[in-house]
């Protein structure tokens, strides 16, 4: 049994892809994963780099692979403040900047909404620091504090049978996840069409607490959303400064599975209104942990170097 055939009881399982992947890791994604991201593809920046031409091809061929091999698919993703083309906030006033957005979001609608099921339509607009609530983005600068009103309202027009996703990340800090909550409340107590919560789950052994992820759990089931796990991977290393392992010793490797399975043993309790629970890359060889941020590699998926099953993913596949 593979790890989606274990799950379809539960939620879809995914799997973040890019052009090279769905080559280079083709058998693995097409055993365990019954859902697909693109990992860059389908951003602004990606698509349309200079805010004016678009090129699809990469976005297609990760969408022609995902539906010749009937798999899910998710969008993500529309507003956001990093690999966006700088050139459409030039200058821009809100109602320019609303017209740019509605015909991205209507461009990308016409080509892929009838392979996607769900959206990130808005993802990270809040900011970490204690004390702020929205992060200051050239978005939230020119359309001011409604700017989420219209990034929904125009994707449910343009995509009316996908789910609408907010997705952010430190989802289980007590602080931001009291932000997170509020947000989507306060977006859905005005009508604002939104769906599901995504959750993007970029977890270390060394936080968040079990605790501080149920917490947040309960929190979010009261939303009337639905949840998603969006990004989910487990750093080795407790911090940026930690020195780099030259193999992953055989100790953290069991600590990583121990921390998988707790932490899909409380997704499981949540099946009801989980819909999918992505992991942020196919296999170690090619995770952007080990290249962005810090260069140092890292181990934090469920299959290692050579596309073979990881503890953690023995430790996922038992219950
Ligand atoms: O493609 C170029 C390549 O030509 C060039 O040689 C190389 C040099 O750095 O860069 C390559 O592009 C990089 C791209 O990843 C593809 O590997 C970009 O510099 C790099 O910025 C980009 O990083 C992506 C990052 O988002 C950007 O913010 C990561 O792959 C991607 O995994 C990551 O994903 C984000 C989610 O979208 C949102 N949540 C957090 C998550 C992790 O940061």
């Amino acid at each position: 049994m593979t790890l989606h055939e274990k799950y379809k009881d539960y939620f879809a399982i995914g799997a973040a892809v890019n052009v090279r992947t769905i080559d280079t890791h083709k058998d693995v994604i097409l055993r365990e994963f019954n859902s697909l991201t693109c990992e860059n593809e389908m951003k602004y920046g990606r698509v349309c780099p200079d805010g004016k031409i678009y090129d699809f091809a990469g976005a297609d061929a990760i969408r022609d692979f995902a539906v010749s091999n009937g798999k899910m698919l998710r969008l993500h993703t529309f507003l956001w403040h990093n690999q966006t083309p700088g050139e459409i906030f030039e200058g821009a006033d809100k109602e320019t900047l609303l017209a740019t957005l509605k015909a991205h979001i209507g461009k990308m609608a016409e080509r892929y909404a009838k392979d996607i099921y769900t959206v990130d339509v808005a993802n990270e607009v809040i900011d970490d620091k204690h004390g702020l609530f929205f992060r200051d983005t050239k978005w939230y600068a020119i359309l001011g504090d409604d700017f989420l009103d219209y990034a929904f309202r125009y994707t449910r027009e343009a995509m009316p049978n996908a789910l609408l996703c907010y997705n952010d990340y430190n989802e289980c800090d007590p602080d931001k996840s009291k932000k997170i909550f509020d947000l989507v409340k306060g977006l859905r107590d005005r009508g604002i069409p939104v769906d599901t919560l995504g959750l993007q789950a970029h977890w270390s052994l060394a936080r968040p607490a079990l605790d501080d992820i149920k917490r947040a759990f309960e929190l979010y089931a009261k939303l009337g959303v639905t949840l998603q796990v969006t990004e989910m991977d487990v750093s080795l290393y407790p911090d940026r400064d930690a020195p780099a392992y030259v193999a992953p010793p055989a100790d953290v490797l069991k600590k990583q599975a121990q921390f998988y399975k707790d932490t899909f043993a409380i997704f499981r309790e949540y099946k009801d209104i989980m819909d999918s629970v992505t992991l942020w890359g196919v296999a170690d060889d090619a995770s952007w942990l080990s290249n962005f941020q810090v260069k140092r590699k890292n181990w934090p998926l469920l299959f290692d170097d050579d596309h073979q099953p990881k503890e953690a993913y023995y430790a996922i596949m038992d219950f």
